[in-house]
């Protein structure tokens, strides 16, 4: 029986999962029942990933091993250099991404997606390779040399030090790390949702990330953070704030960087990451950039507040990634690095009870139309 269409499948459960919970009017995210604040406070975006894959915190065996593993796995083969090396240097980095991971599918077949070996080598693989993928491009279109990673540095250390060759920063890379924990996993979102799809097919691995790079890739998703910084640097001066945005308003345009599908109070990533960069920029220095942000969510809580519409995860991100020197067109790689977590976290869990994704539609078309041959039909 057909149920009640409900356009983008808005408030329809597509799945079961234990990997996150959010409630929208409270304004609470948790991964594996832990509330977001605590993990951005204590965790680190390895421990994080770990607690996504497995439903529970590692313990400092299991911490120490798959750390390791991670470390050891960084490295990306030559051939897949030389593959980014040949795109365009003007390409989209999401495309390059999405390339190349659908090309390490060809070098390190996981075809027997049942198999907890496969699974695990194969999630450790794409979550080590991927930030080498993105920091290889932001490099390589430059006419820069691609820097190999290390083994001894974190996780967002190492991603740094991959892009600029200079010894991380410690704080820098520490403000990086959380914001990879708050953008590591958020319920069934529409990247999650398309590699889930793939996954249904039993497709390998890196099929299914490539799907969800795809998707993460439009400006109604991961896009945003970019869209953030143009808007600022559109806009300029404080001064300029309020005309901007009521002249933006009265045209029905919408304000990028607010309003969630989910949270109808502000989103509590974007809380986190608003004292994080508080802290960067008493430590570093003000921001201007930084600046205009809050005088622009000061101003649109003014228009937008009693709407339930407030400033969701990717309106202060991006201001810290242009702070740690990130073109503003890796930003969505960026969101990649980190939701690469949550992906395979529901493909591993989608594997315990897999159903190929086969929903149903309603038909809108015409019948017993008759076939006109081309001849007569002018
Ligand atoms: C994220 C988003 C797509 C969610 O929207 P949604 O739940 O589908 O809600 P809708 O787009 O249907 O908008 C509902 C109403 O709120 C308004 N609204 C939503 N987001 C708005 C925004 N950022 N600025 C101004 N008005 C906004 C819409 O204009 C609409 O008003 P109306 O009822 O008078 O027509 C939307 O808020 C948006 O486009 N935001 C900007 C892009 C962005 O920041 N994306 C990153 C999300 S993490």
């Amino acid at each position: 029986m057909m149920q009640d269409f409900s356009p983008g499948l808005a408030g329809v459960p597509a799945t079961k999962s234990k990997v996150s919970f959010v409630d929208g009017q409270a304004g609470v995210l948790e991964y594996g029942g832990i509330r977001i604040a605590d993990l951005a406070e204590h965790s680190s975006f390895l421990e994080t990933t770990f607690l996504l894959l497995k439903n529970r915190l590692p313990t400092n065996t299991e911490f120490d091993q798959f750390s390791d593993d991670v470390a050891h796995h960084r490295r990306i083969k030559y051939r897949i250099t030389d593959l980014i090396k040949c795109l365009p240097e003007h390409g989209h980095p999401m495309d390059a991404l999405q390339a190349a991971v659908a090309a390490l599918g060809m070098f390190y077949p996981a075809h027997d997606v049942l198999n907890p070996e496969v699974q695990y080598l194969s999630t450790v693989r794409l979550i080590a390779k991927v930030p080498t993928i993105v920091a290889a491009y932001h490099r390589l279109r430059r006419g820069d040399e691609q820097i190999q990673p290390r083994d001894d540095l974190s996780h967002s250390e190492n991603f740094l030090y991959m892009l600029t060759e200079k010894a991380p920063d410690s704080f820098m890379a520490k403000v990086l790390d959380t914001c990879l924990i708050l953008h590591a996993e958020h319920t069934m979102n529409a990247s999650t949702f398309s590699g889930l799809v793939t996954a249904s097919t039993l497709a390998d691995p890196y099929s299914v990330v490539s799907s969800s790079i795809g998707t993460l890739k439009g400006p109604l998703h991961g896009g945003a953070a970019q869209e953030v910084v143009e808007m600022l640097e559109s806009i300029g001066v404080r001064e300029q704030v309020r005309p901007y945005l009521k002249k933006k308003l009265a045209a029905k345009e919408k304000i990028v960087g607010f309003g969630h599908r989910i949270y109808k109070v502000k989103d509590p990533r974007a809380t986190i990451l608003q004292q994080l960069a508080k802290r960067l920029f008493a430590q570093r220095g003000p921001s201007p950039l930084y600046e205009l942000a809050e005088e622009v969510e000061l101003v649109g809580e003014e228009f937008l507040g009693q709407k339930g519409i407030h400033v969701n995860v990717d309106f202060y991100s991006g201001v810290l990634y242009k702070t740690m020197g990130i073109d503003t067109d890796f930003f969505p790689a960026i969101f990649a690095i980190a939701r690469v977590s949550g992906w395979l976290a529901h493909w591993v869990e989608q594997l315990e009870e897999n159903h190929l994704f086969r929903p149903g539609q309603i038909y809108t078309g015409t019948h017993s139309q008759s076939y006109i041959p081309l001849a007569q039909r002018g």
